[in-house]
């Protein structure tokens, strides 16, 4: 496995990628800030049709949009409302997405880091598992259609970009607690598991290995134009250690003085998942369920690559499924049309 060392972050100076999106639209989630609307700021100057920042409160996704006219003069972008606390939201998100003409590249890069407490969603999840994982998940499959519509409408190869982690890394393995649970997720979820020792801490890099899974098990089930990368945009100046306990905190600022990115860094990482190969049937195949770090496809943790990391990213498919056919029907409807 390839693994960025201080130097190697710290020396990193990959030019932006860029391509042109002429006609194209692109979602980013949670893009009212932070990489994600860096990484708008720099897909603004490659011409979409349209760019659909993605916000749960409607003033900062207005003055997040304000931004963006403002340094790029990009005319065409939408602010939509989603909260990933809702499964609800998502599905109406979801429905609203039928008034698009295409949707070209969805960039699932919402997210929350680590936190002291432990916070429910309304629909009973613990907050950090629904908003990195199921909530987009749920998003990614209710918008499969529409872009693979797109695709053969087009001809064109559509993309999914979940932003995830290099800190996936640090899940050497599944504990005990989870490999032996009879529901990963749930387990994963409930307040006992919260509270065993050390798991605040690493909580998020539980969720960012999740998101490089779903990645590559809903890759390994499409062999159309529709390809899934998962992303670790670097470690970034951000909102995301807001929740951060004081000490996390204050190990997070020495390595933001050592070798932090800055956000447009991060979010020309960001783009690169979406430019790489673009345009480039042959090239674009390759990037099938491909892990993406400093601008290059590498592989992703050993634990991922190894054969109980192999079978763990099947039963986190399966229980995946099971969980969003509940919340949406549609869920299984689409998997059996569009998936094998
Ligand atoms: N920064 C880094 O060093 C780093 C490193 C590796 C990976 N990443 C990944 O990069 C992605 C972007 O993170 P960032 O660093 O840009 O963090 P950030 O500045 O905190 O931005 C996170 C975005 O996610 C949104 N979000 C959080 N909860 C949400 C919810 N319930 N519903 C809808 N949107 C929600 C936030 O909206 P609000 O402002 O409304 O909360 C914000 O727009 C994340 O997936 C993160 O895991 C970041």
């Amino acid at each position: 496995m390839a693994r960025r060392t201080v130097t190697d972050q710290r020396s990193f100076q990959k030019p932006l990628l860029t391509a042109d999106l002429t006609g194209k639209v692109i979602i980013i989630t949670g893009a009212n800030t932070g990489l994600g609307l860096e990484s708008a700021k720099h897909f603004a100057k490659m011409n979409p049709l349209k760019i659909i920042l993605t916000s749960r409160d409607e003033k900062k996704g207005n003055a997040a949009l304000s931004k963006l006219i403002e340094e790029t003069n990009f005319q065409r972008a939408e602010v939509w409302a989603l909260d990933l606390n809702s499964f609800e939201s998502v599905k109406q998100f979801a429905d609203k997405t039928a008034q698009l003409e295409r949707l070209d590249f969805l960039v699932a890069n919402a997210g929350i880091g680590d936190s002291e407490n432990y916070t429910v969603t309304e629909d009973g999840w613990q907050s950090a598992i629904q908003v990195n994982n199921l909530s987009q998940e749920l998003l990614a499959l209710l918008l499969l259609p529409k872009m693979l519509e797109t695709a053969n409408r087009f001809g064109v190869f559509v993309r999914l970009v979940v932003v995830s982690s290099g800190g996936h890394v640090r899940v050497k393995e599944y504990e005990p607690e989870l490999l032996n649970a009879t529901n990963i997720h749930e387990t994963l979820s409930s307040k006992e598991y919260f509270d065993l020792p050390g798991k605040k801490s690493t909580y998020y890099t539980m969720t960012k290995l999740l998101n490089v899974l779903f990645a590559r098990a809903l890759s390994n089930r499409s062999s159309s134009s529709f390809i899934a990368v998962s992303l670790n945009p670097g470690f970034c100046f951000s909102e995301l250690r807001r929740n951060m306990s004081p000490g996390q905190l204050e190990q997070t600022a020495i390595m933001d003085e050592e070798y932090g990115l800055t956000g447009e860094e991060g979010g020309s990482n960001i783009v690169y998942g979406v430019t790489a190969g673009h345009g480039n049937p042959k090239e674009e195949e390759k990037l099938r369920g491909q892990y993406i770090a400093w601008a290059n496809v590498e592989e992703p943790s050993d634990f991922v690559m190894s054969e109980k990391g192999h079978a763990m990213e099947n039963r986190v498919w399966d229980e995946t499924v099971q969980i969003l056919t509940k919340i949406d029907a549609r869920v299984g409807e689409i998997i059996k049309e569009y998936l094998h």
